[in-house]
């Protein structure tokens, strides 16, 4: 399995599920893979944190048991993330990552993903300021920047968040990964990879595309 701490000599591709054929999602998950695709991003919803509904702790299950080793890269768009630690590592998930923009105690809830075994990762929305980070940038095995507003995939890259990924860049270890999540193409990750991001996240370019490889070689490019 992918070693998320060691740094990437490219970047890596984490492809979204949330953009692929539902009905044929293992079929979906073995192409992406296949094409070389590094993680599978997992987009859990609760249509209270944002309006949408998507998946759950079943579908890491099942995604475990017919990808053993694949690295499941669990993002938690979620009211109460804490409420979901034990099942999610229980399901397989390798990394559960939550917001800064939840009501939790971020501390606690770092440990205790950690104490499940499972890597530790915080996301931050685009209005949302990076100085909350600040305190818990040394453990984290990943920051997510958010480049679209959570809810749904297809909506357009916010430049703007390009400063704040530079701004983490330059304070995390090279233990940790920087991520970013929304919007990105073949024409918009070279702006991502510039400020500093080495795993980026894509549903709609890579699921809707045509040559799903020629999308993820031209990402694996930076
Ligand atoms: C948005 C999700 C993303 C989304 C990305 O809330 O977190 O992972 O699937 O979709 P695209 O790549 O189409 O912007
Ligand atoms: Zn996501």
């Amino acid at each position: 399995m992918l070693d998320i701490n060691a740094s990437p000599e490219h970047p890596l591709v984490a492809a979204s599920i949330l953009s692929a054929d539902f009905g044929r999602i293992a079929e979906e998950c073995r192409d992406v893979l296949d094409q070389g695709a590094d993680l599978l991003h997992v987009d859990i919803m609760d249509g209270h944190f944002v309006p949408n509904l998507t998946m759950g702790q079943n579908m890491i299950r099942d995604l475990r048991r017919h990808f053993p080793d694949a690295f499941l890269d669990v993002h938690l768009m979620v009211e109460q993330p804490d409420d979901y630690v034990d099942s999610f590592a229980d399901a397989g998930a390798s990394l559960f990552s939550f917001h800064l923009e939840a009501e939790v105690n971020h501390a606690a809830l770092l440990e205790r993903v950690r104490d499940r075994g499972l890597k530790a990762g915080l996301v931050i929305n685009p209005p949302t300021p990076p100085d909350g980070l600040e305190p818990f940038l040394d453990g984290l095995d990943l920051v997510l920047v958010m480049s679209v507003n959570p809810g749904r995939s297809g909506q357009a890259f916010i430049t703007d968040v390009l400063d704040k990924a530079r701004w983490i860049a330059e304070r995390i270890g090279p233990r940790t990964r920087l991520e970013m999540d929304g919007g990105l193409n073949g024409d918009t990750s070279p702006q991502a990879v510039a400020a500093g991001v080495d795993v980026l996240v894509t549903a709609s370019a890579l699921f809707g595309a045509d040559d799903r490889k020629a999308v993820i070689d031209a990402l694996h490019r930076g």
